[in-house]
């Protein structure tokens, strides 16, 4: 019985892999929308992952969200991560704490035994005012730590899901809506194809620098809710891997 399960969930990983063009993809059983252990199955799945990959003084840039603060929950002493480095891949996009890419960086960093670096930047920002934040000194080390990053690893929202949570402006939210926004990644909004519609302005990580393909980029997002926005996000950009759940394997490979 469970070696059926088995087979059925790596079928699903290679019709997915084949579909969406993914290098590996992992399938956990069950509906993160349903329970939320599944949700610690993806964090654990993510960290046994890092376990295998990651080299002495890698830089690992991490997003929020409720996904990535499960895998930080999951993490575990590592004395092969001692020097690694943990930090936020882009600043507050309006999350509460305890999921804000700080908050998961350090945390992930604690549990293991590994290292952390903080990203202090205001939510809100004017253009002006990114632009000459981004000129300070002590931003522009650890921007440049950020793009030095050879692992990122982000979650995957619904678009208005996601608009709403970070508490946007209703003209925001409806904007989305008319232009067909279902998906969102590190605060880049996407349609249906994985075109960019919209960003949150924030330092860090911006979309471009995932297309140099020299980051190992990691997607972790369940529950059958999440399907258009998974599928919208390996549209723009295929991930090396996704780490998803059942239910949501089963929608995307049930969408048109
Ligand atoms: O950017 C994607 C969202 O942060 C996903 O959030 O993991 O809480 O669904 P979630």
């Amino acid at each position: 019985e469970v070696m059926k399960e088995l087979f059925g969930l790596r079928d699903l990983e290679k019709s997915l892999e084949r579909r969406f063009g993914i290098k590996r993809v992992f399938v956990v059983a069950g509906n993160s929308d349903e329970d939320e252990w599944v949700k610690k199955e993806l964090g654990r799945a993510c960290i046994q992952l890092l376990k295998s990959r990651l080299k002495p003084n890698d830089v690992v840039a991490v997003m929020g969200g409720t996904t990535l603060a499960a895998v930080a929950d999951m993490m575990m002493p590592e004395a092969n991560m001692r020097s690694v480095t943990f930090i936020p891949a882009r600043g507050g996009l309006g999350e509460q704490v305890e999921n804000q890419a700080n908050t998961i960086s350090a945390k992930l960093a604690s549990r293991a035994g590994a290292q952390y670096r903080l990203l202090h930047v205001p939510e809100q920002i004017s253009e002006e005012a990114y632009a000459s934040l981004v000129l300070e000194p002590s931003l522009q080390d650890i921007l440049k730590l950020i793009k030095s990053a050879s692992t990122v690893i982000h979650g995957i929202g619904d678009a208005k899901t996601m608009a709403l949570r970070r508490q946007s402006q209703h003209s925001f939210v409806d904007k989305l809506v008319n232009e067909d926004a279902v998906g969102e990644a590190f605060g880049f909004y996407f349609d249906r194809m994985g075109k960019p519609i919209h960003k949150q302005r924030t330092i860090g990580l911006q979309l471009d620098d995932l297309e140099n393909d020299d980051k190992y980029v990691i997607s972790i997002a369940g529950g059958d809710s999440k399907a258009q926005a998974i599928s919208a996000f390996m549209n723009y950009r295929p991930s090396d891997v996704l780490i998803t759940d059942e239910a949501a394997a089963e929608s995307l490979l049930a969408l048109p």
